[in-house]
């Protein structure tokens, strides 16, 4: 090319660039004037007095004084009060009179300052107010079945009901945006440490993962089904095997379980993989996200390395597999004190490889009889056959199961745990689990009501070396903890099968305040483990061919070793936002049993559409 051509070429790229950037300027300006709002309505402050604005929003509040109407507009920026006042402009006055709750409408008018006396300074216009001189009603509401006010405090049906409403409240508003900019914040943060997001499907196959699938019947292929599912577990795996280094997906996963307030039938999960990494470096990756999230979205700098618990610590320390660290109490396992005992209840127990552990609640925590009492049927809850209690008086157990601990057993817990005067004692004498998890709800109940727990605090830590599996008691055979393509332990390679309730997994649960955010484990890559796993579940080879056959031919070429975790998003929303339920963080979430009140959902569907698929209701 020539000069001349190449100026030619550049003047008339910056000639055409020019002409389009003015012709879309000319049709910006006419857009603002012309449209609903020259501002939002958290906009304006005393940098625009004297302006003439249009501004458009819902009409969340509206006092007549004395001849004059004050309203004040919301929209999801804020809110602005505006004045009909006919000294100002009558034009509108009689109309404005008309205006109820929730209705739309968009008025211009010029800004002022507030008088002195009338600044409100919570809101960030409330130097300001805009007196009106046109109003357009651009539509009308019923009376609304509750008030959008944060304050007033509303039947959970009625808000589920009416969710499009109960999300126009400040709070629930907020947090979904919050979770909006969560997501936005992962993704950038995911691709910067070198994650590609692949989608991965929505109907797939059953493939058992621990709680019950959602069904999708086929049209095409009569009596057979699609899941729904539980996660991409298997999908991500194949992508390690299909040479993706490193994979992210923000993705819906569906449950049917036993809701609670963490738990919903559709959730969403930040789900990772990785390939070449072992536990330490998937932790890294979760801890540099989490630690990211906590700076961009509280402000707190958290400490990164989190500290690490195993499994067996945190369960007989705290009675939890995601204990809440942010106070003390902790549980000591006493069966060494009672070994020769003579008292039946922790003979028996002992007797049958059970474990006697004991919660201490210090002097300066006094509780009352009432209380005990309320605290050992809240041990019954969680499958506890009884709570014995007692209390250090004159430096020795009094009351209560005192008088079965003979002399030098209550000597050895005197000395052996520092005990001192007026401390209260509970202890739990049961199978381990039974032990550790009745003792460690009466550890939190004891941190609720006392009010032992630092709200300020933020306890993030690690919880490893699971076991691998747990038996299955309905089932009579074991089951995997996590999922049945979580690696054993390295060390535990040679031998995991003989003592399948010794072998521990390459588990990792990520805990905050005592909630699992997070879960992954390094995989089986190896085809001949993966069987022996199946065997150890009494998979046979024909089940484990039908369930998981593409899985186990995918082992068969070249699977590299790979690990990951998944956060539960709803959840690390939930806590992000000083949120209880996720469900405050979930745009149209369900009831506690799976109903969505708003649209009916599930619902019954028409005969064909049945017949299509081929499903006769048994009625
Ligand atoms: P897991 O089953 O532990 O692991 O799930 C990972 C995280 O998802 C969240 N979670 C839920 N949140 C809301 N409602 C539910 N019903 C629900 N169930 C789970 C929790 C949990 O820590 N595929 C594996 C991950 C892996 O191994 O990489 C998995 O799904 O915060």
């Amino acid at each position: 090319m020539t000069l001349k051509a190449a100026c030619q070429a550049a003047f008339f790229f910056i000639f055409e660039r020019t002409f389009i950037f003015l012709y879309i300027a000319r049709f910006k300006t006419t857009w603002s004037l012309k449209m609903y709002r020259s501002h939002t309505c958290g906009e304006l402050n005393k940098s625009h007095l004297e302006k003439k604005v249009v501004l458009s929003g819902w009409v969340a509040r509206r006092r007549d004084h004395g001849g004059v109407i004050f309203i004040d507009l919301r929209d999801q920026y804020g809110l602005t009060q505006i004045v009909f006042n006919p000294e100002f402009d009558s034009t509108y006055y009689e109309l404005a009179k008309t205006l109820r709750s929730e209705f739309v409408i968009k008025v211009s008018g010029t800004v002022f300052e507030r008088p002195a006396d009338s600044h409100n300074e919570e809101l960030s216009t409330g130097d300001i107010e805009v007196f009106v001189s046109e109003l357009e009603i651009l539509n009308r509401s019923e009376t609304p079945p509750f008030e959008m006010d944060d304050n007033v405090s509303v039947n959970d049906e009625i808000r589920l009901k009416y969710r499009y409403l109960d999300l126009r409240r400040n709070k629930l508003h907020n947090d979904l945006r919050i979770r909006g900019q969560v997501t936005s914040i992962v993704r950038r943060y995911m691709e910067e440490v070198g994650f590609t997001e692949i989608e991965t499907p929505v109907l797939m196959k059953s493939t058992p993962e621990g709680a019950r699938d959602f069904l999708v019947p086929s049209r095409n292929f009569a009596g057979k089904f699609y899941a729904l599912p539980q996660s991409p577990q298997t999908y991500k795996q194949l992508l390690m095997v299909a040479g993706f280094d490193k994979y992210f997906q923000i993705v819906k996963c569906f449950r049917d379980e036993d809701l609670r307030k963490d738990r919903q039938p559709e959730f969403t999960q930040i789900d990772i993989e990785m390939s070449f990494v072992d536990e330490d470096d998937v932790m890294r990756v979760a801890s540099g996200l989490t630690a990211h999230l906590f700076h961009e979205i509280l402000g707190i700098d958290l400490q990164t390395p989190f500290k690490k618990l195993t499994y067996a610590q945190a369960v007989e320390t705290y009675g939890s597999d995601k204990p809440d660290l942010r106070f003390d109490l902790s549980i000591k396992t006493v069966s060494d004190v009672f070994r020769e005992t003579t008292f039946n209840a922790f003979k028996d127990v002992l007797n049958r490889n059970g474990r006697v552990a004991m919660l201490v609640l210090p002097a300066k925590h006094a509780i009352t009889r009432k209380q005990i009492d309320h605290l050992v049927e809240h041990a019954k809850k969680y499958g506890a056959r009884g709570m014995a209690y007692c209390k250090v008086t004159d430096g020795r157990l009094q009351t209560g199961v005192a008088k079965f601990l003979s002399e030098t057993e209550q000597q050895a817990l005197i000395d052996k745990y520092d005990l001192r005067e007026n401390d209260t004692l509970f202890f739990v004498a049961d199978q381990y689990d039974t032990t550790y998890n009745a003792l460690g709800a009466v550890r939190l109940k004891l941190g609720q009501e006392l009010k032992l727990i630092d709200e300020d605090k933020h306890e993030v830590f690690w919880v490893v070396d699971f076991p691998l599996l747990e038996y299955n008691e309905e089932e009579k055979r074991y089951v995997a903890r996590h999922h049945p393509f979580t690696s054993p332990k390295r060390e535990q390679m040679d031998d995991f099968d003989k003592e399948p309730q010794k072998a521990l997994a390459r588990a990792y649960d990520l805990v905050w305040n005592g909630n699992e955010i997070a879960g992954g484990s390094i995989r089986i890559h190896s085809n001949n483990i993966q069987q022996r796993i199946f065997n150890m579940l009494n998979i046979g080879e024909e089940e484990a061919r039908a369930k998981f056959g593409f899985l186990l031919d995918a082992l068969k070429y070249g699977a590299p070793p790979h690990g990951g975790i998944a956060f539960g998003l709803d959840r690390l929303v939930m806590l992000l936002t000083g949120n209880e339920s996720i469900r405050d963080v979930i745009a149209f979430p369900k009831t506690s049993s799976g109903l969505s009140l708003m649209d009916n959902a599930p619902s019954e569907v028409d005969e064909d559409q049945l017949k299509e698929l081929h499903i006769k209701l048994r009625t």
